[in-house]
This record gives structure tokens, sequence and C-alpha cells, in this order.
């Protein structure tokens, strides 16, 4: 099966992806976060191929990006190459120094599957924050998104980049079966000249979360919860937790 971040789908993802997120929104939105919270240095966790880092970086943010995918980190590279970029897994890294603040955005955190991931990344995120540091994600809200998706559900994304033109053909289905996980079946096509060539196929399980699991996991790992915030995302429904390190 062809992976969605390496061995070339990261620039296909790359391209997709300026289609779906409005990515000037996303750093409207977290960067108001953080200066809500008088935080100007930020490690984005997941940081993918930097699409959100060229903003935080233009306006003038003590920015690093964190990823496990070395093909997504080579174009994240190449596209802000004054910034520091780290090859890491969010389950378990160490930077060279503490920071103030921790993003982790694109509902990268429906890839932490089982709590003993979950309760490693905090672990991971509260040891590299300053004291008081916060860290802000978003995640995938269950109680509504497995209410849609209910038996099954074919959804269809289209994107255009550059002349090009890209769909992604989803389908969701709950398998509630250990924790709130749900399948997630897609087939990636591009169109060219009314034909239509299937570029990657991907099977993937993934996971959804209650507000209620968050506030849970946040205490146990000594972390103060300071708000949820709902915000619609381009395929699902999405909460935004924002928590300072305690
Ligand atoms: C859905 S993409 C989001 C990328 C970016 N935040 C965006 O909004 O475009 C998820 C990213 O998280 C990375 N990722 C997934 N699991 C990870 C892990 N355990 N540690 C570090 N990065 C991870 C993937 O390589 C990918 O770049």
């Amino acid at each position: 099966m062809q992976s969605l971040y390496s061995k070339g789908f990261e620039v296909i993802y790359d391209e997709m992806y300026q289609t779906f997120i409005d990515y000037n929104d996303e750093f409207e939105f977290y960067s108001t976060v953080l200066r809500k919270h008088h935080k100007d240095e930020v490690l984005e966790v997941g940081c993918g191929t930097g699409n959100l880092a060229s903003y935080f970086i233009k306006n003038n943010f003590n920015y690093s990006g964190l990823d496990y995918s070395e093909d997504m980190l080579l174009l994240c590279k190449s596209k802000n190459p004054s910034a520091t970029f780290l090859l890491g897994d969010m389950t378990n890294f160490k930077l060279p120094s503490k920071v103030n603040s921790i993003l982790i955005t694109g509902r990268t955190s429906s890839y932490l599957l089982t709590n003993k991931e979950i309760n490693s990344a905090l672990k991971s995120i509260h040891n590299n924050l300053n004291s008081e540091g916060i860290v802000c994600f978003d995640f995938i809200d269950a109680s509504r998104f497995f209410k849609e998706i209910k038996g099954g559900v074919e959804v269809i994304h289209t994107a255009n980049f550059n002349q090009k033109k890209y769909e992604r053909i989803s389908f969701f289905n709950t398998n509630s079966s250990e924790n709130m996980m749900f399948n997630w079946s897609a087939k990636y096509y591009q169109i060219e000249n009314n034909t239509k060539t299937v570029i990657a196929q991907d099977d993937s399980e993934v996971r959804a979360f209650t507000k209620n699991e968050w506030e849970l996991f946040l205490h146990l790992n000594n972390f103060e919860l300071i708000e949820f915030i709902d915000r619609k995302s381009y395929a699902f429904d999405t909460y935004v937790v924002v928590a300072k390190k305690i």
C-alpha cells in the first residue's frame, strides 16, 4: 500500500491539502490562541509538509517542527530553509531545549491509537514544555462524527493545484471494537484530460475521541484543561483543546 506521508506521496499530500485546508485561516486561529496565552515560541508536532510553518515563520514566531516522516520533513525544509525541523515520534521525543508551547494540528491526534500511546505522547509533551507551557491540539469528535458515519458513508473531496486535479473518495465506518476507532478507506485519483487514474489507495484505522476522554487523559498527565473550542474542519467534527502544564 502507498504510504500517505512518504515515497513521493508527500508531494501529492502537500498539493491536495492546500485545497482541503485554508492554512491562512489555520494560522489566524492557532496564533490567536497562542497570543492569548502570551506565547511566541512554538513546536509544531506532526508539522507535515510545513504549510502552517511558513505562516508562523513569516509572522516572527520562534517556530520549530517535528515529524516522523523523513520525506515530509525534506519537503518542509525545502519550503522553509531557515527553520528547525526535527525527526521524531510524538510518543517519545526530546528537544534540545524546552519550549513555551506545543501545537498538533490537522487531526494528527487520530494516530494515537492506544491509551498507552496517548499517555506517552502527553508525557513527552509535558517533559518538553517550560513551566506553565501550553499544549494545543485538535481531535475528531466521536460523539458527532460517529453518528454521521454509522453504517458506512462515502465522502468525496476534490482538489485543484497548478492545473492539476485530484479526487479522494473516502469510505468511513465506525469500528468501536477498541476505543472510538473508525475505518477510513480512501482511493486517490489524479484527473487529466477527463481521464481518472488511481494514484494511491489507503486503508487505515484511526481514532476519534470524546471530550471526557481528553479531560481525563490531561488530568492524569498533569495538565490543566483551559478550554475546548468547537471548530468544524474540512471533513470532520473537530474540537481544539487548550491545556496548561501544571
Ligand atoms: C494529517 S497530517 C497533518 C500535517 C500538518 N499538521 C497539516 O495540517 O498539514 C499528519 C502528520 O503527522 C505525522 N505523524 C503521524 N504520526 C506521528 C507520530 N507518531 N510522530 C510524529 N509525527 C507523526 C505524519 O507524518 C504527518 O506529517
